[in-house]
């Protein structure tokens, strides 16, 4: 359920902080996994605010059971509690309430427990302010981590609004942006950063790997749920192919990391033959080749290929200029992004 770092600190750290929602009349949330309730706790205790609606989802009626039993690491932590136990009591789960802690007037909580991509499609346009995406990693539960899913997420979420989630996945930050989302760097937190993702705000950049890997190679694919009702493993399996079919001929093979290669000089490195081999799939005869250079010139702030373009101002704008770019070569009609 949590890292081994300290589950509290990092609702503070991943979820909460990167907000920066403090000082506002009304805040309202969506908090995706609601699990034990941490993350909800951790806003409350940290954000000033007249009012806060927290809309949280959590599958599980045992763990939401659970919530109400485990100690409070924090004393806001009670108010969730008291939720819960008004979920449980009102469905029948339990008989009696314990909790003495009132939930305070200016704090309004709804929980559902359900499984989240069936609630998602229910919930108003354009109305939460933020988003905890707190899932299992994308390996457990893909289903939370698909295209279809995150542009729900896209849906729901207000055009200032943040989404926070801990995992760095590329394909899932690759759906945020195939959704609508800038995305950034979260903080790291005992593991690698996670991810901040907004529909306007541009947030701290991605390193210019993660931007290559993600806008160049088959490990952007994101997972795909078309009708937002798919098992886990037929989740995995569809990407699977989809990443075998778009491998050398859409996108290049993310083995050795072969876009990290444009840009540079390929004699002798111990993958050199391979990148070369990888590359020439693409019609890019070396690493310096204008080819190679005209691909990744969005992210040098000057023009390095010819194009005239001046570096795009955000990780995502030039994650969808590389990738045309480079689906481009396969076509032969080069695209160069309107200077305006
Ligand atoms: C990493 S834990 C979340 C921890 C939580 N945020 C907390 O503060 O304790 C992931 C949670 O997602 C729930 N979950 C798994 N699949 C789900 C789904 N499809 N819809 C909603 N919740 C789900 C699990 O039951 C689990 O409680």
């Amino acid at each position: 359920m949590h890292t081994v770092h300290g589950a509290i600190s990092e609702a503070y750290e991943k979820f909460v902080k990167p907000l920066q929602l403090e000082n506002r009349d009304t805040i309202k949330v969506l908090d995706i996994c609601s699990g034990l309730g941490y993350n909800s706790a951790a806003l409350i205790d940290h954000i000033r605010a007249d009012n806060i609606v927290i809309h949280m989802i959590e599958v599980s009626p045992e763990v939401i059971f659970a919530g109400v039993l485990v100690p409070s690491p924090i004393s806001t932590h009670r108010i969730i509690k008291r939720a819960y136990e008004e979920w449980l009591f009102e469905n029948g789960w339990v008989h009696f309430q314990m909790i003495s802690t009132k939930i305070p007037e200016n704090i309004s909580i709804k929980v559902f427990c359900e499984d989240a991509r069936q609630i998602l499609p229910s919930l108003p346009r354009g109305y939460y302010n933020a988003i905890f995406l707190d899932a299992f990693s994308p390996d457990k539960t893909p289903e939370l981590y698909t295209l279809e899913f995150i542009m729900e997420l896209a849906r729901v979420i207000k055009d200032d609004g943040i989404l926070t989630t801990y995992t760095s996945a590329a394909p899932v930050r690759s759906a945020m942006i195939e959704a609508g989302f800038h995305v950034g760097e979260g903080p790291s937190f005992g593991r690698r950063g996670g991810t901040i993702a907004s529909p306007s705000k541009v947030i701290k950049d991605l390193s210019w790997t993660d931007e290559r890997m993600i806008a160049l190679s088959d490990v952007g694919i994101p997972y795909t749920d078309p009708s937002l009702a798919d098992s886990r493993d037929r989740i995995i399996e569809r990407r699977k192919k989809e990443r075998r079919t778009v491998r050398n001929t859409r996108r290049l093979s993310s083995t050795v990391r072969t876009p990290l290669y444009l840009g540079k000089d390929l004699k002798g490195g111990k993958y050199d033959h391979r990148v070369l081999k990888n590359l020439r799939k693409f019609g890019i005869k070396d690493g310096l080749s204008k080819e190679a250079l005209y691909v990744i010139c969005p992210q040098y702030s000057d023009c390095i290929c010819g194009c005239g373009l001046s570096r795009l101002s955000s990780s995502r704008d030039r994650i969808l200029e590389m990738r045309n770019r480079l689906e481009s070569l396969s076509t032969g009609k080069l695209y160069v992004r309107n200077k305006e």
